[in-house]
């Protein structure tokens, strides 16, 4: 039987206190992974490790602002002081805004840089600084369809998720020669509180716009735009990400995969 099994393994996942993360984060769980679950929300992030291991899992959750450099340098140091090592990253923190591209403002593309895009950079290099000695590692970023095509009401979302795109192809590059793999996730639509954050979440946004309920807004818009007629799910993108994490895909590196139900087909 092949399955993947990842006991003696950690992972950090960013925003795991989230919708998607938290889906990742008890994928890895289940898988028999150590599970550092960090968000800035602590108790989002409390309760996600409380949920784990009331599962049977590992799980630590952890306060940690990737906005902040010298915290996330501190919180990587700690855990490869504790553990001797990091084995997997899967950055996954993020914020949207919803809102006409005339209407945007700078700051708010600065904030959406900050959070979805600078983080990533510093988080993959706090990390790699240890993957790098032990020639050993696999790093996935969660990205979006946004990361491969714009739209009016989320420019500066899809501006933020393309250089996501760029900065994963561009770091697995830097690092083939150390047995690291650094991969990128699409996920296509999955019910979180994306934006909500920035008072601007997509569903809460199209309900407003198209005067329907939740559930006749997804059912439009499912049989529209998702060939497989499904909206995706937290656990469909960490079961992608652990078979990234695996060695199963050690041959797989600079990758953007869509877990969109059809949607994108590039
Ligand atoms: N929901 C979707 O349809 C969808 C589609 C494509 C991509 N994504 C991406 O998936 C990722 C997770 O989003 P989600 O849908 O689970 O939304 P979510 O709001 O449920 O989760 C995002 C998490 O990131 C955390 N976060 C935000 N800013 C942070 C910061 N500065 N430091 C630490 N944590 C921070 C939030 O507290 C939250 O827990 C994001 O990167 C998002 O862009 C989501």
């Amino acid at each position: 039987m092949v399955s993947i099994d990842m006991s003696g393994k950690n992972v950090l996942i960013t925003g795991a206190g989230g919708g998607i993360g938290g889906g990742i984060a008890d994928v890895f769980a289940k898988a028999g992974a150590k599970v550092y679950v960090a968000d800035w929300k602590f108790e989002n992030a409390q309760r996600k490790a409380d949920e784990i291991k009331a599962a049977g899992g590992e799980a630590i959750p952890l306060m940690l602002d990737v906005t902040k450099k010298d915290d996330i340098y501190a919180a990587v140091d700690k855990i490869a002081a504790e553990d001797g090592r990091i084995d997997n990253l899967v950055t996954c923190a993020g914020a949207m805004y919803n809102v006409p591209y005339m209407k945007t403002t700078e700051e708010q593309l600065r904030t959406l840089l900050e959070i979805n895009l600078i983080s990533v950079n510093n988080t993959c290099q706090a990390v790699l600084r240890h993957m790098i000695p032990r020639k050993e590692g696999k790093i996935v970023n969660v990205q979006s369809s946004a990361s491969r095509e714009g739209h009016p009401l989320c420019a500066h979302y899809a501006a933020s998720k393309f250089g996501v795109m760029g900065l994963t192809q561009s770091i697995a590059l830097s690092v083939t020669g150390d047995n690291i793999n650094v991969n990128g996730l699409c996920p296509g639509f999955i019910d979180t509180q994306l934006g909500a954050q920035q008072n601007s979440n997509l569903w809460d946004v199209l309900m407003k716009n198209w005067g329907k309920s939740k559930e006749e807004m997804m059912s439009v818009l499912v049989a529209r735009d998702i060939p497989m007629q499904r909206l995706q799910t937290p656990e469909d993108i960490g079961y992608a990400a652990l078979f990234l994490c695996s060695d199963m895909a050690k041959n797989i590196t600079a990758q953007s995969l869509n877990i969109d139900g059809g949607m994108k087909l590039d």
